[in-house]
C-alpha cells in the first residue's frame, strides 16, 4: 500500500503538476504561500533549464524569491494580462469558491487572479469544504477605519479580531494595512457575505475569491486530482 504524502509533500506535487499549465512566452502570476512558494521554486529550475517566462507576484516575499531564481518579474505597467496565476487557498469549497489570504496577501492576490486568463489553485486535500467558513476570514482594513469596521463586520453578525505578527506587534500588509481575521462559521451564502463586507467604506478587500479560479489541483493519497 502507497504510504499518504505529507501535507508538504502533497503541496509539490500539485505544485509540480500546475507547471503543466505554465508556457514558453506566458506572463505567470505568483500566487504566496507555502504552496505557491513550492511552485516558485520549480518555475524558478524550469527558467534556469531555459524556460522563457515572465512573472507578476502577488506578494513582495514571492518577488523576491522569484527574483533570487532568476524569474524575471515585471508588474502592471508592462504588462495588463497574465495568462496563467498559480496560487494556494486557505479553502476550498464548491463551485471553486475560495477563501484566501491566510498569509496576509490577499489584495494583491485578487488583483493578479482578476488579471489572469486562467487561475490555477493549487492546494493539498485538507483544504477542501462542503461550505466555507471554518478558516477565518480575512478582511483587509485601512489602519485609521479598523474600529469603525471592526463593529460594522460584528453588526454583520462575524467575530473579526485584529491579526498579530509572531512577535506580537499588528500585523501590517504588504500595502500598509492591518487584517480583521472574521470567525463566520458556516456560511450558505458567499456571495452575499461577500458583498455587505464590500459595502463597508474602510475595508480595502476581502478574502473570498468567488468566480475566479478556473480549476484546482488538489493532491492527496491518491495523487493530484481536479
Ligand atoms: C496567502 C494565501 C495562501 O495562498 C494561503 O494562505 C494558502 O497558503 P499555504 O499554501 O501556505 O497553505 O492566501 O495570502
Amino acid at each position: 500500500m502507497l504510504a499518504m504524502p505529507s501535507v508538504d509533500d502533497a503541496k509539490v506535487m500539485a505544485a509540480r503538476k500546475s507547471l503543466e499549465f505554465v508556457k514558453p512566452g506566458m506572463v505567470v502570476g505568483l500566487g504566496s504561500g507555502s504552496t505557491a512558494t513550492h511552485f516558485i521554486r520549480l518555475l524558478g529550475e524550469q527558467v534556469q533549464a531555459g524556460l522563457k517566462v515572465r512573472g507578476i507576484a502577488s506578494s513582495q516575499a514571492s518577488e523576491e524569491l522569484a527574483v533570487s531564481l532568476g524569474i524575471p518579474v515585471i508588474d502592471f505597467r508592462t504588462a495588463t494580462e497574465i495568462d496563467v496565476a498559480i496560487d494556494g487557498a486557505d479553502e476550498v469549497g464548491p463551485e471553486l469558491a475560495l477563501i484566501k489570504g491566510g498569509g496576509g496577501a490577499l489584495l494583491r492576490e485578487k488583483i493578479v487572479a482578476s488579471a489572469a486568463k486562467q487561475f490555477v489553485i493549487v492546494a493539498d486535500g485538507s483544504k477542501v469544504v462542503k461550505h466555507l467558513g471554518r478558516f477565518p476570514l480575512p478582511v483587509e482594513v485601512i489602519q485609521l477605519a479598523e474600529p469603525l469596521v471592526r463593529h460594522r463586520l460584528e453588526t454583520l453578525g462575524l467575530k473579526p479580531s485584529r491579526r498579530k505578527a509572531k512577535d506580537g506587534s499588528d500585523y501590517i500588509t504588504d500595502e500598509g494595512n492591518f487584517i480583521l481575521d472574521c470567525a463566520c462559521g458556516e456560511m450558505n451564502d458567499p456571495g452575499k457575505i461577500a458583498a455587505e463586507i464590500r459595502a463597508i467604506v474602510g475595508v480595502v478587500e476581502h478574502g473570498l475569491f468567488l468566480h475566479m479560479a478556473t480549476r484546482a489541483l488538489i493532491a492527496d493519497g491518491s495523487g493530484v486530482r481536479e
